[in-house]
């Protein structure tokens, strides 16, 4: 099957010029003005951009967590993110703790393999890694899985100590893989919540009460330094301070090889949404989150992170959980309950929020549209720099013959209102939208992965076919 997309204008990270596209097969075969070739289907982009597919590196599809498990799976999850204009999704396979970390990846792909529309890799998170598992982490690499991600946060689930995270970083870093962090003192942290449990102060707000900018600074100095000294790659998860983001600074001003990203949650949300229904209210459980929501000054400093290089990505997080999930009282087999576990305790609350499908959209409008970004750092910071980073450019992250044919044709002109009840922004399996009643300008029309027009002008072409991707390690080109 052959596609040419004519008269667009292509954006990448660094280019931006008018012409058509040829694609066969996979791959992109041609690119030039005018180009006189027979395709199978023509598009006409005259008007959109035509921008390589995004690139999510932070996911949880049908993830177990807090005492429930993520309500998108591999098939829902993805045609979502179709839907959004993203084309390849980095999830996360879990390692049981004392058990084989291959056993974990096998786990996953079973998860993925056949239900996802779109591509999709794989970062392992490491609960432990006793001596004798270390040399599982050179399989995982050879396998396609070239970083790990380790918690300080949430301890007795999937916290390590800073023994294991320095015998992973070590082993990480002789392997030329990279790690990712997920940096907040959770010890700490279990000692705020205890005494606000002790005191009463149970309600959503709390969540982010209990969760200080100053501890997620202090994981992330530690991450940094523990990375510094074990020589490995880092990359911290989901940074949501202007704390956090000082600490990053300083590490590659020290020439620490460190890389962030941030959330759309911590560029457009603030901790006011704990609020939504009064102090006592329940409804800021939608937006339980790790780390918090906030305060909004944050968000100035994060978009000028962005827009300066000190963060790199901008990742969802995605990690749905449904405000009212498929649970009722005496409910035999509850499926997927969701943040009413939580009524009674916020730290109860399954912690996560759905949003692979609305990061292209936001970051075009508040980045773009608004003037905080170029249009090629917009490209750069939602596909190119993960491409980079995880071990899958030049294969993807950009429009380049010989790169897969994975293309948005974006129409800068279409204004969305994204809301739960908005069938052309909302497709993931949550009940809610964290970002409901946002109007957008931009938003993607036709999704390609590799060839395959996945969506086309807002509606649904084909499911499946979504295949792994094995990445390669750290500064290695992927072909
Ligand atoms: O609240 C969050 N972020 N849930 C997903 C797990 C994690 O920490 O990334
Ligand atoms: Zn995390
Ligand atoms: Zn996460």
């Amino acid at each position: 099957m052959s596609l040419l997309i004519k008269n667009g204008r292509v954006i990448t990270a660094t280019d931006d010029y008018f012409a058509d596209v040829f694609v066969e097969g996979d791959t992109i075969k041609q690119i030039g003005k005018e180009l006189a070739v027979k395709a199978d289907h023509t598009i006409d982009a005259a008007g959109k951009l035509v921008i390589p597919g995004g690139i999510d590196p932070h996911t949880h599809m049908d993830m177990p967590f807090g005492g429930t498990t993520s309500s998108d799976d591999f098939d829902t999850g993805t045609v979502a993110a179709a839907f959004g204009g993203t084309t390849t999704i980095i999830d996360f396979a879990i390692q049981q703790k004392g058990r084989s970390t291959l056993e974990g990846l096998d786990t996953w792909h079973k998860k993925a393999e056949g239900k996802a529309t779109i591509d999709y890799a794989f970062h392992m998170i490491v609960t432990d890694m006793p001596d004798e598992r270390l040399p599982e982490m050179r399989r995982l690499a050879d396998d396609g899985v070239t970083s790990y991600k380790l918690f300080m946060a949430y301890p007795g689930v999937l916290y390590v100590d800073d023994g294991t995270l320095y015998r992973a970083f070590r082993q990480a870093g002789e392997n030329g893989t990279r790690i990712s962090m997920h940096a907040e003192n959770g010890i700490v942290i279990d000692e705020i919540v205890k005494a606000a449990v002790r005191d009463k102060k149970l309600s959503p707000m709390w969540h982010a009460k209990t969760r200080p900018t100053r501890m997620e600074a202090e994981g992330v100095h530690r991450a940094i330094a523990i990375a510094e000294v074990a020589q490995v790659p880092l990359y911290i998860v989901h940074l949501s301070s202007a704390d956090a983001l000082e600490q990053v600074k300083l590490g590659r001003m020290r020439g620490v090889d460190v890389q962030a990203e941030t959330c759309p949650q911590y560029l457009f949300l603030d901790e006011s949404m704990y609020l939504k229904d009064g102090y006592d209210g329940f409804e800021g459980a939608k937006w339980v989150m790790t780390p918090a929501l906030r305060e909004k000054w944050n968000q100035d400093v994060l978009w000028q992170g962005l827009k300066m290089h000190h963060l790199h990505a901008v990742a969802t997080d995605h990690c749905p959980f449904c405000f009212n999930g498929n649970w009722k009282p005496g409910d035999k087999t509850p499926e997927r309950p969701g943040k009413e576990l939580g009524r009674e305790s916020f730290t109860k609350i399954p912690n996560g929020a759905p949003g692979v499908e609305n990061r292209m959209a936001l970051m075009y409008h508040g980045g773009v549209v608004e003037g905080r970004i170029s249009l090629n750092r917009f490209v750069e910071l939602t596909s190119t720099s993960a491409a980079k980073t995880f071990g899958l450019f030049p294969k993807k992250g950009t429009i380049a013959v010989g790169s897969d044919a994975d293309i948005v044709i974006f129409d800068p002109n279409r204004t969305e209102t994204i809301s739960v009840k908005n069938d052309r922004t909302h497709h993931m399996r949550a009940d809610f939208s964290a970002y409901e009643g946002f109007t957008v300008k931009g938003y993607p029309d036709t999704v390609i992965s590799r060839g395959r027009v996945i969506v086309d002008k807002g509606s649904k072409k084909t499911s499946g076919g979504g295949r792994f991707v094995k990445r390669a390690r750290a500064g290695e080109l992927l072909r």
